[in-house]
């Protein structure tokens, strides 16, 4: 899990707010927020998106995963402010037309998750391994993953549904 890149430039202030513009799953979005605000209240409180989970708020847990400009990364731990230049994908902004990615289904397939919680996040930390490497061995796989943590334990299933996409039978 990675921190994002740095980049406040070209902001404008009022007051204690800023003006941002996040790039939000294909759409551009202008916020109005102090800098100090997390990208996931960002998400979560400013626009709605609740794919995005406070665990614990202190990257630990895993469930505040989103994605920018693909790399998996906790929400909780990023300035919004800092994310104006990359492109942010919540679980929200993971299917197209009606159809599911391919990790959403493979986690359906292989009833991989209990409560769901904790599930956004481990598909998008599994959705940037695979961008990187579309058929990691188990140890790529727990790599990846072992920043997402799931009290339901269902890690033996989402193991199943990652070596299913990794083309190899669970
Ligand atoms: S809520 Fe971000 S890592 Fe736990
Ligand atoms: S499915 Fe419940 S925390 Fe993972």
């Amino acid at each position: 899990m990675s921190s994002p890149s740095s980049n406040a430039a070209s902001v404008s202030t009022s007051a204690s707010t800023t003006t941002i513009h996040l790039t939000v799953n294909g759409r551009t979005r202008t916020l109005s927020v102090e800098p100090r605000r997390t990208l996931l209240d960002a998400l979560r409180e400013d626009l709605h998106l609740t794919g995005a989970k406070p665990g614990c708020n202190m990257g630990q847990c895993g469930a505040c995963t989103v994605l920018l400009d693909g790399e998996a990364v906790y929400s909780c731990l990023a300035l919004a402010i800092e994310c104006q230049h990359q492109a942010i994908t919540t679980i929200e902004g993971l299917a197209h037309d009606d159809q599911l990615d391919p990790v959403q289904q493979a986690f359906i397939d292989h009833d991989a998750l209990q409560c769901g919680f904790c599930t956004p996040g481990q598909v998008l930390a599994l959705k940037s391994l695979l961008l990187r490497d579309p058929h990691p061995d188990d140890d790529a796989i727990e790599r990846a993953m072992a920043g997402n943590l799931c009290r339901c334990g269902a890690y033996p299933k989402i193991l199943a549904a990652a070596r299913s996409l990794a083309g190899r039978a669970s």
